[in-house]
């Protein structure tokens, strides 16, 4: 049977795509999932996959050219199958909708005010992933559910942050994989393609955004696109493209994350001097670059552009990388960065950037003294600073702590009904604390008393290797005066981990001496975001020390890693060396 080719929905604002490429060519056999033609939107391109498997029978639609989205642009046939009569007759062409001629100059809006008929339980501001989890959290409860965003689902983490760098980070992984393996290469080139690195990290993207708006679909939440801002505690108006609505409400939930910073000296001008958002999409590798700032966003990244091929600078002005990590963990991740060719400068501290003509100069201090360094890219990792700017927070009353909205443990701001949650409250930055915290809001707004215990959140680092960790560092339990004992495994002494070519890292486990209490877990070293989840589960239902090193695991696996530096603590780990 006839099946056609559209171009897809590739986000709920775009229209239009250009096809850039045909992978396939008519007569070629193709399979279902099979990239057979690449598309460019206004905002992002992508290669979009087979629906079906049999003969690319047909391309109705040629390199270049413009159309709606779910045109057909082609017809896959199964083997010896005609071409049905409709697509002979008449090409494609002919069947489609004229794209509307873009006006030289914008109309001026015409603001148009309507007020929606319907009222909601709750209208959650954003749908990063603390709004879009806490809009699927009060649907499953039962409420009504509006939920408004004024860019892409998924915010930060979907579309600039988490997802993306993942993506880049697994093709990275098997380049360097397959690079430095005689298994492979014998004598050929091996290279990387960054243009399809791109291509492939937005379908992920894409792949996930759609997921997403299905799950909401799915729970009936209402979707709003546009801009929100508070009328009053229980009403909001959202305006998009020159039209106003407003929406009544019982409660509201502020979940509109953060925007990158700056240091006041240097100006991101998103050619040469970079922010997280402007890397993703760089269209050739730079030779060098310096990051300035080196927390997680920095020292994530720089793993990425070494392995990419570019020289990498980290510009930190405290005495280490990644200071909210164990001593030891940091002690071991620089190390391992500065051997995969990272340079890492500490008590450095960024005075100013000057882009020039082909190359950024970096003013920097350190040991009292001014020198300079150069870059022909510069990625600026400071941190974030909340994003509530035009939400008419003050006209409410709503109260503020060093710019953040200032909550209880119930995730309440001191205005009755408005709740906040993810990097806009700045308790942790993270996405998994955004989820967390919406979910405790949606079910203390439904009549449940919930509250977040931040000891138990994991923090998760995504450098080659990774860091993982939860609860206290060994100098913190010291400090907070815990008699302390600490059980460790090294990597190298794990079957599984010696199997992969992955024998650097550790696994560390801080627990009290008398009562075996689990007080922290820090691991370096391949897939520690992974096992840290056991450890999660450990202090969550407060097993003992003891009770994780019994647990039975499966042999070989990373995780008995885990299980032996339980045991070390023990003194009883089977594979490490007497003492
Ligand atoms: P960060 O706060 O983690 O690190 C910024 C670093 O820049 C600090 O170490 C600071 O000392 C340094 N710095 C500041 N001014 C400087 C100057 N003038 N010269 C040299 N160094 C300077 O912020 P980052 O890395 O930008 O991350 C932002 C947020 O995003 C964080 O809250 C982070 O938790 C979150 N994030 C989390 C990820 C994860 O969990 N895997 C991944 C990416 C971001």
């Amino acid at each position: 049977m006839a099946i056609e080719v559209v171009v897809p929905m590739l986000g709920i604002t775009i229209e239009k795509g250009k096809i850039i490429k045909w992978l396939k060519s008519e007569g070629e056999f193709v399979k279902k999932g099979e990239p057979i033609f690449e598309v460019e939107t206004e905002k992002l391109m992508t290669e979009v996959e087979s629906p079906a498997t049999g003969i690319l029978k047909k391309i109705l639609i040629p390199e270049n050219m413009e159309v709606p989205v779910l045109t057909v642009v082609a017809i896959i046939t199964d083997r010896g199958e005609e071409l049905p009569e409709k697509y002979r007759l008449a090409p494609a062409i002919l069947h489609l909708q004229p794209i509307p001629p873009q006006p030289t100059s914008p109309p001026t809006p015409v603001a148009t005010v309507k007020l929606s008929g319907e009222s909601y339980d709750i209208a959650i501001l954003g749908a990063g992933p603390g709004g879009y989890v806490s809009a699927i959290r009060a649907a499953q409860m039962g409420a009504r559910v509006l939920l408004i965003e004024k860019g892409d689902l998924g915010g930060t983490c979907l579309n600039r942050g988490c997802i993306p760098t993942k993506s880049f980070l697994s093709d990275l992984k098997i380049y360097q994989k397959v690079m430095h393996s005689d298994l492979f290469v014998h004598g050929s080139k091996v290279s990387i393609d960054l243009k399809k690195m791109v291509v492939r990290k937005n379908r992920v993207v894409e792949t996930m955004k759609r997921g997403v708006s299905m799950l909401l679909e799915s729970q009936k939440v209402n979707l709003v696109k546009g801009f929100g801002r508070f009328i009053d505690p229980k009403t909001i108006e959202v305006s998009k493209d020159g039209k106003t609505e407003i929406y009544k409400t019982k409660n509201i939930i502020i979940s509109t994350g953060s925007k990158v910073a700056s240091i006041p000296t240097v100006k991101i001008d998103r050619k040469m001097i970079l922010s997280s958002d402007d890397v993703l999409d760089l269209k050739e590798i730079p030779k060098d670059i310096l990051i300035i700032g080196g927390g997680v966003i920095g020292v994530e990244f720089a793993t990425i552009f070494n392995d990419l091929g570019t020289k990498v600078k980290i510009i930190e002005m405290l005495p280490k990388i990644i200071l909210t990590e164990d001593e030891e963990v940091i002690r071991g991740l620089t190390l391992l960065l500065e051997k995969q060719g990272i340079e890492v400068f500490t008590h450095t501290k960024v005075l100013k950037a000057s882009p020039k003509k082909e190359k950024v100069e970096v003013t920097i201090e350190r040991d009292g003294k001014q020198e300079k360094f150069s870059g022909e890219k510069v990625l600026m990792a400071v941190g974030r600073v909340p994003f509530s700017d035009g939400l008419n927070l003050d006209k409410i009353g709503i109260k503020m702590e060093g710019g953040f909205i200032k909550v209880n443990s119930r995730m309440e701001t001191n205005v009755e009904g408005v709740y906040a949650i993810g990097d806009v409250i700045g308790k942790i930055m993270l996405a998994h604390v955004a989820s967390a915290e919406g979910i405790v809001a949606v079910e203390n707004i439904m009549g449940r008393v919930r509250e977040i215990d931040y000891q138990k959140i994991p923090s998760c680092i995504y450098t080659i290797p990774e860091v993982a960790s939860v609860g206290l560092k060994e100098s913190e339990a010291k400090q907070r005066g815990f008699d302390i004992q600490v059980g460790k495994f090294p990597y190298l002494n794990n079957a599984k981990a010696l199997a992969m070519g992955e024998p650097e890292g550790f696994v560390k486990i801080i627990a009290e001496k008398e009562l075996g209490r689990i007080l922290g877990v820090h691991i370096l070293g391949e897939h520690a975001t992974d096992l840290i989840g056991e450890c999660l589960l450990a202090i969550n239902v407060e097993a003992s020390i003891e009770d994780l090193g019994e647990v039975i695991k499966g042999h070989p696996t990373l995780s008995e890693a885990v299980t032996e530096a339980a045991l070390d603590w023990q003194k009883k780990a089977i594979h490490l060396a007497k003492k």
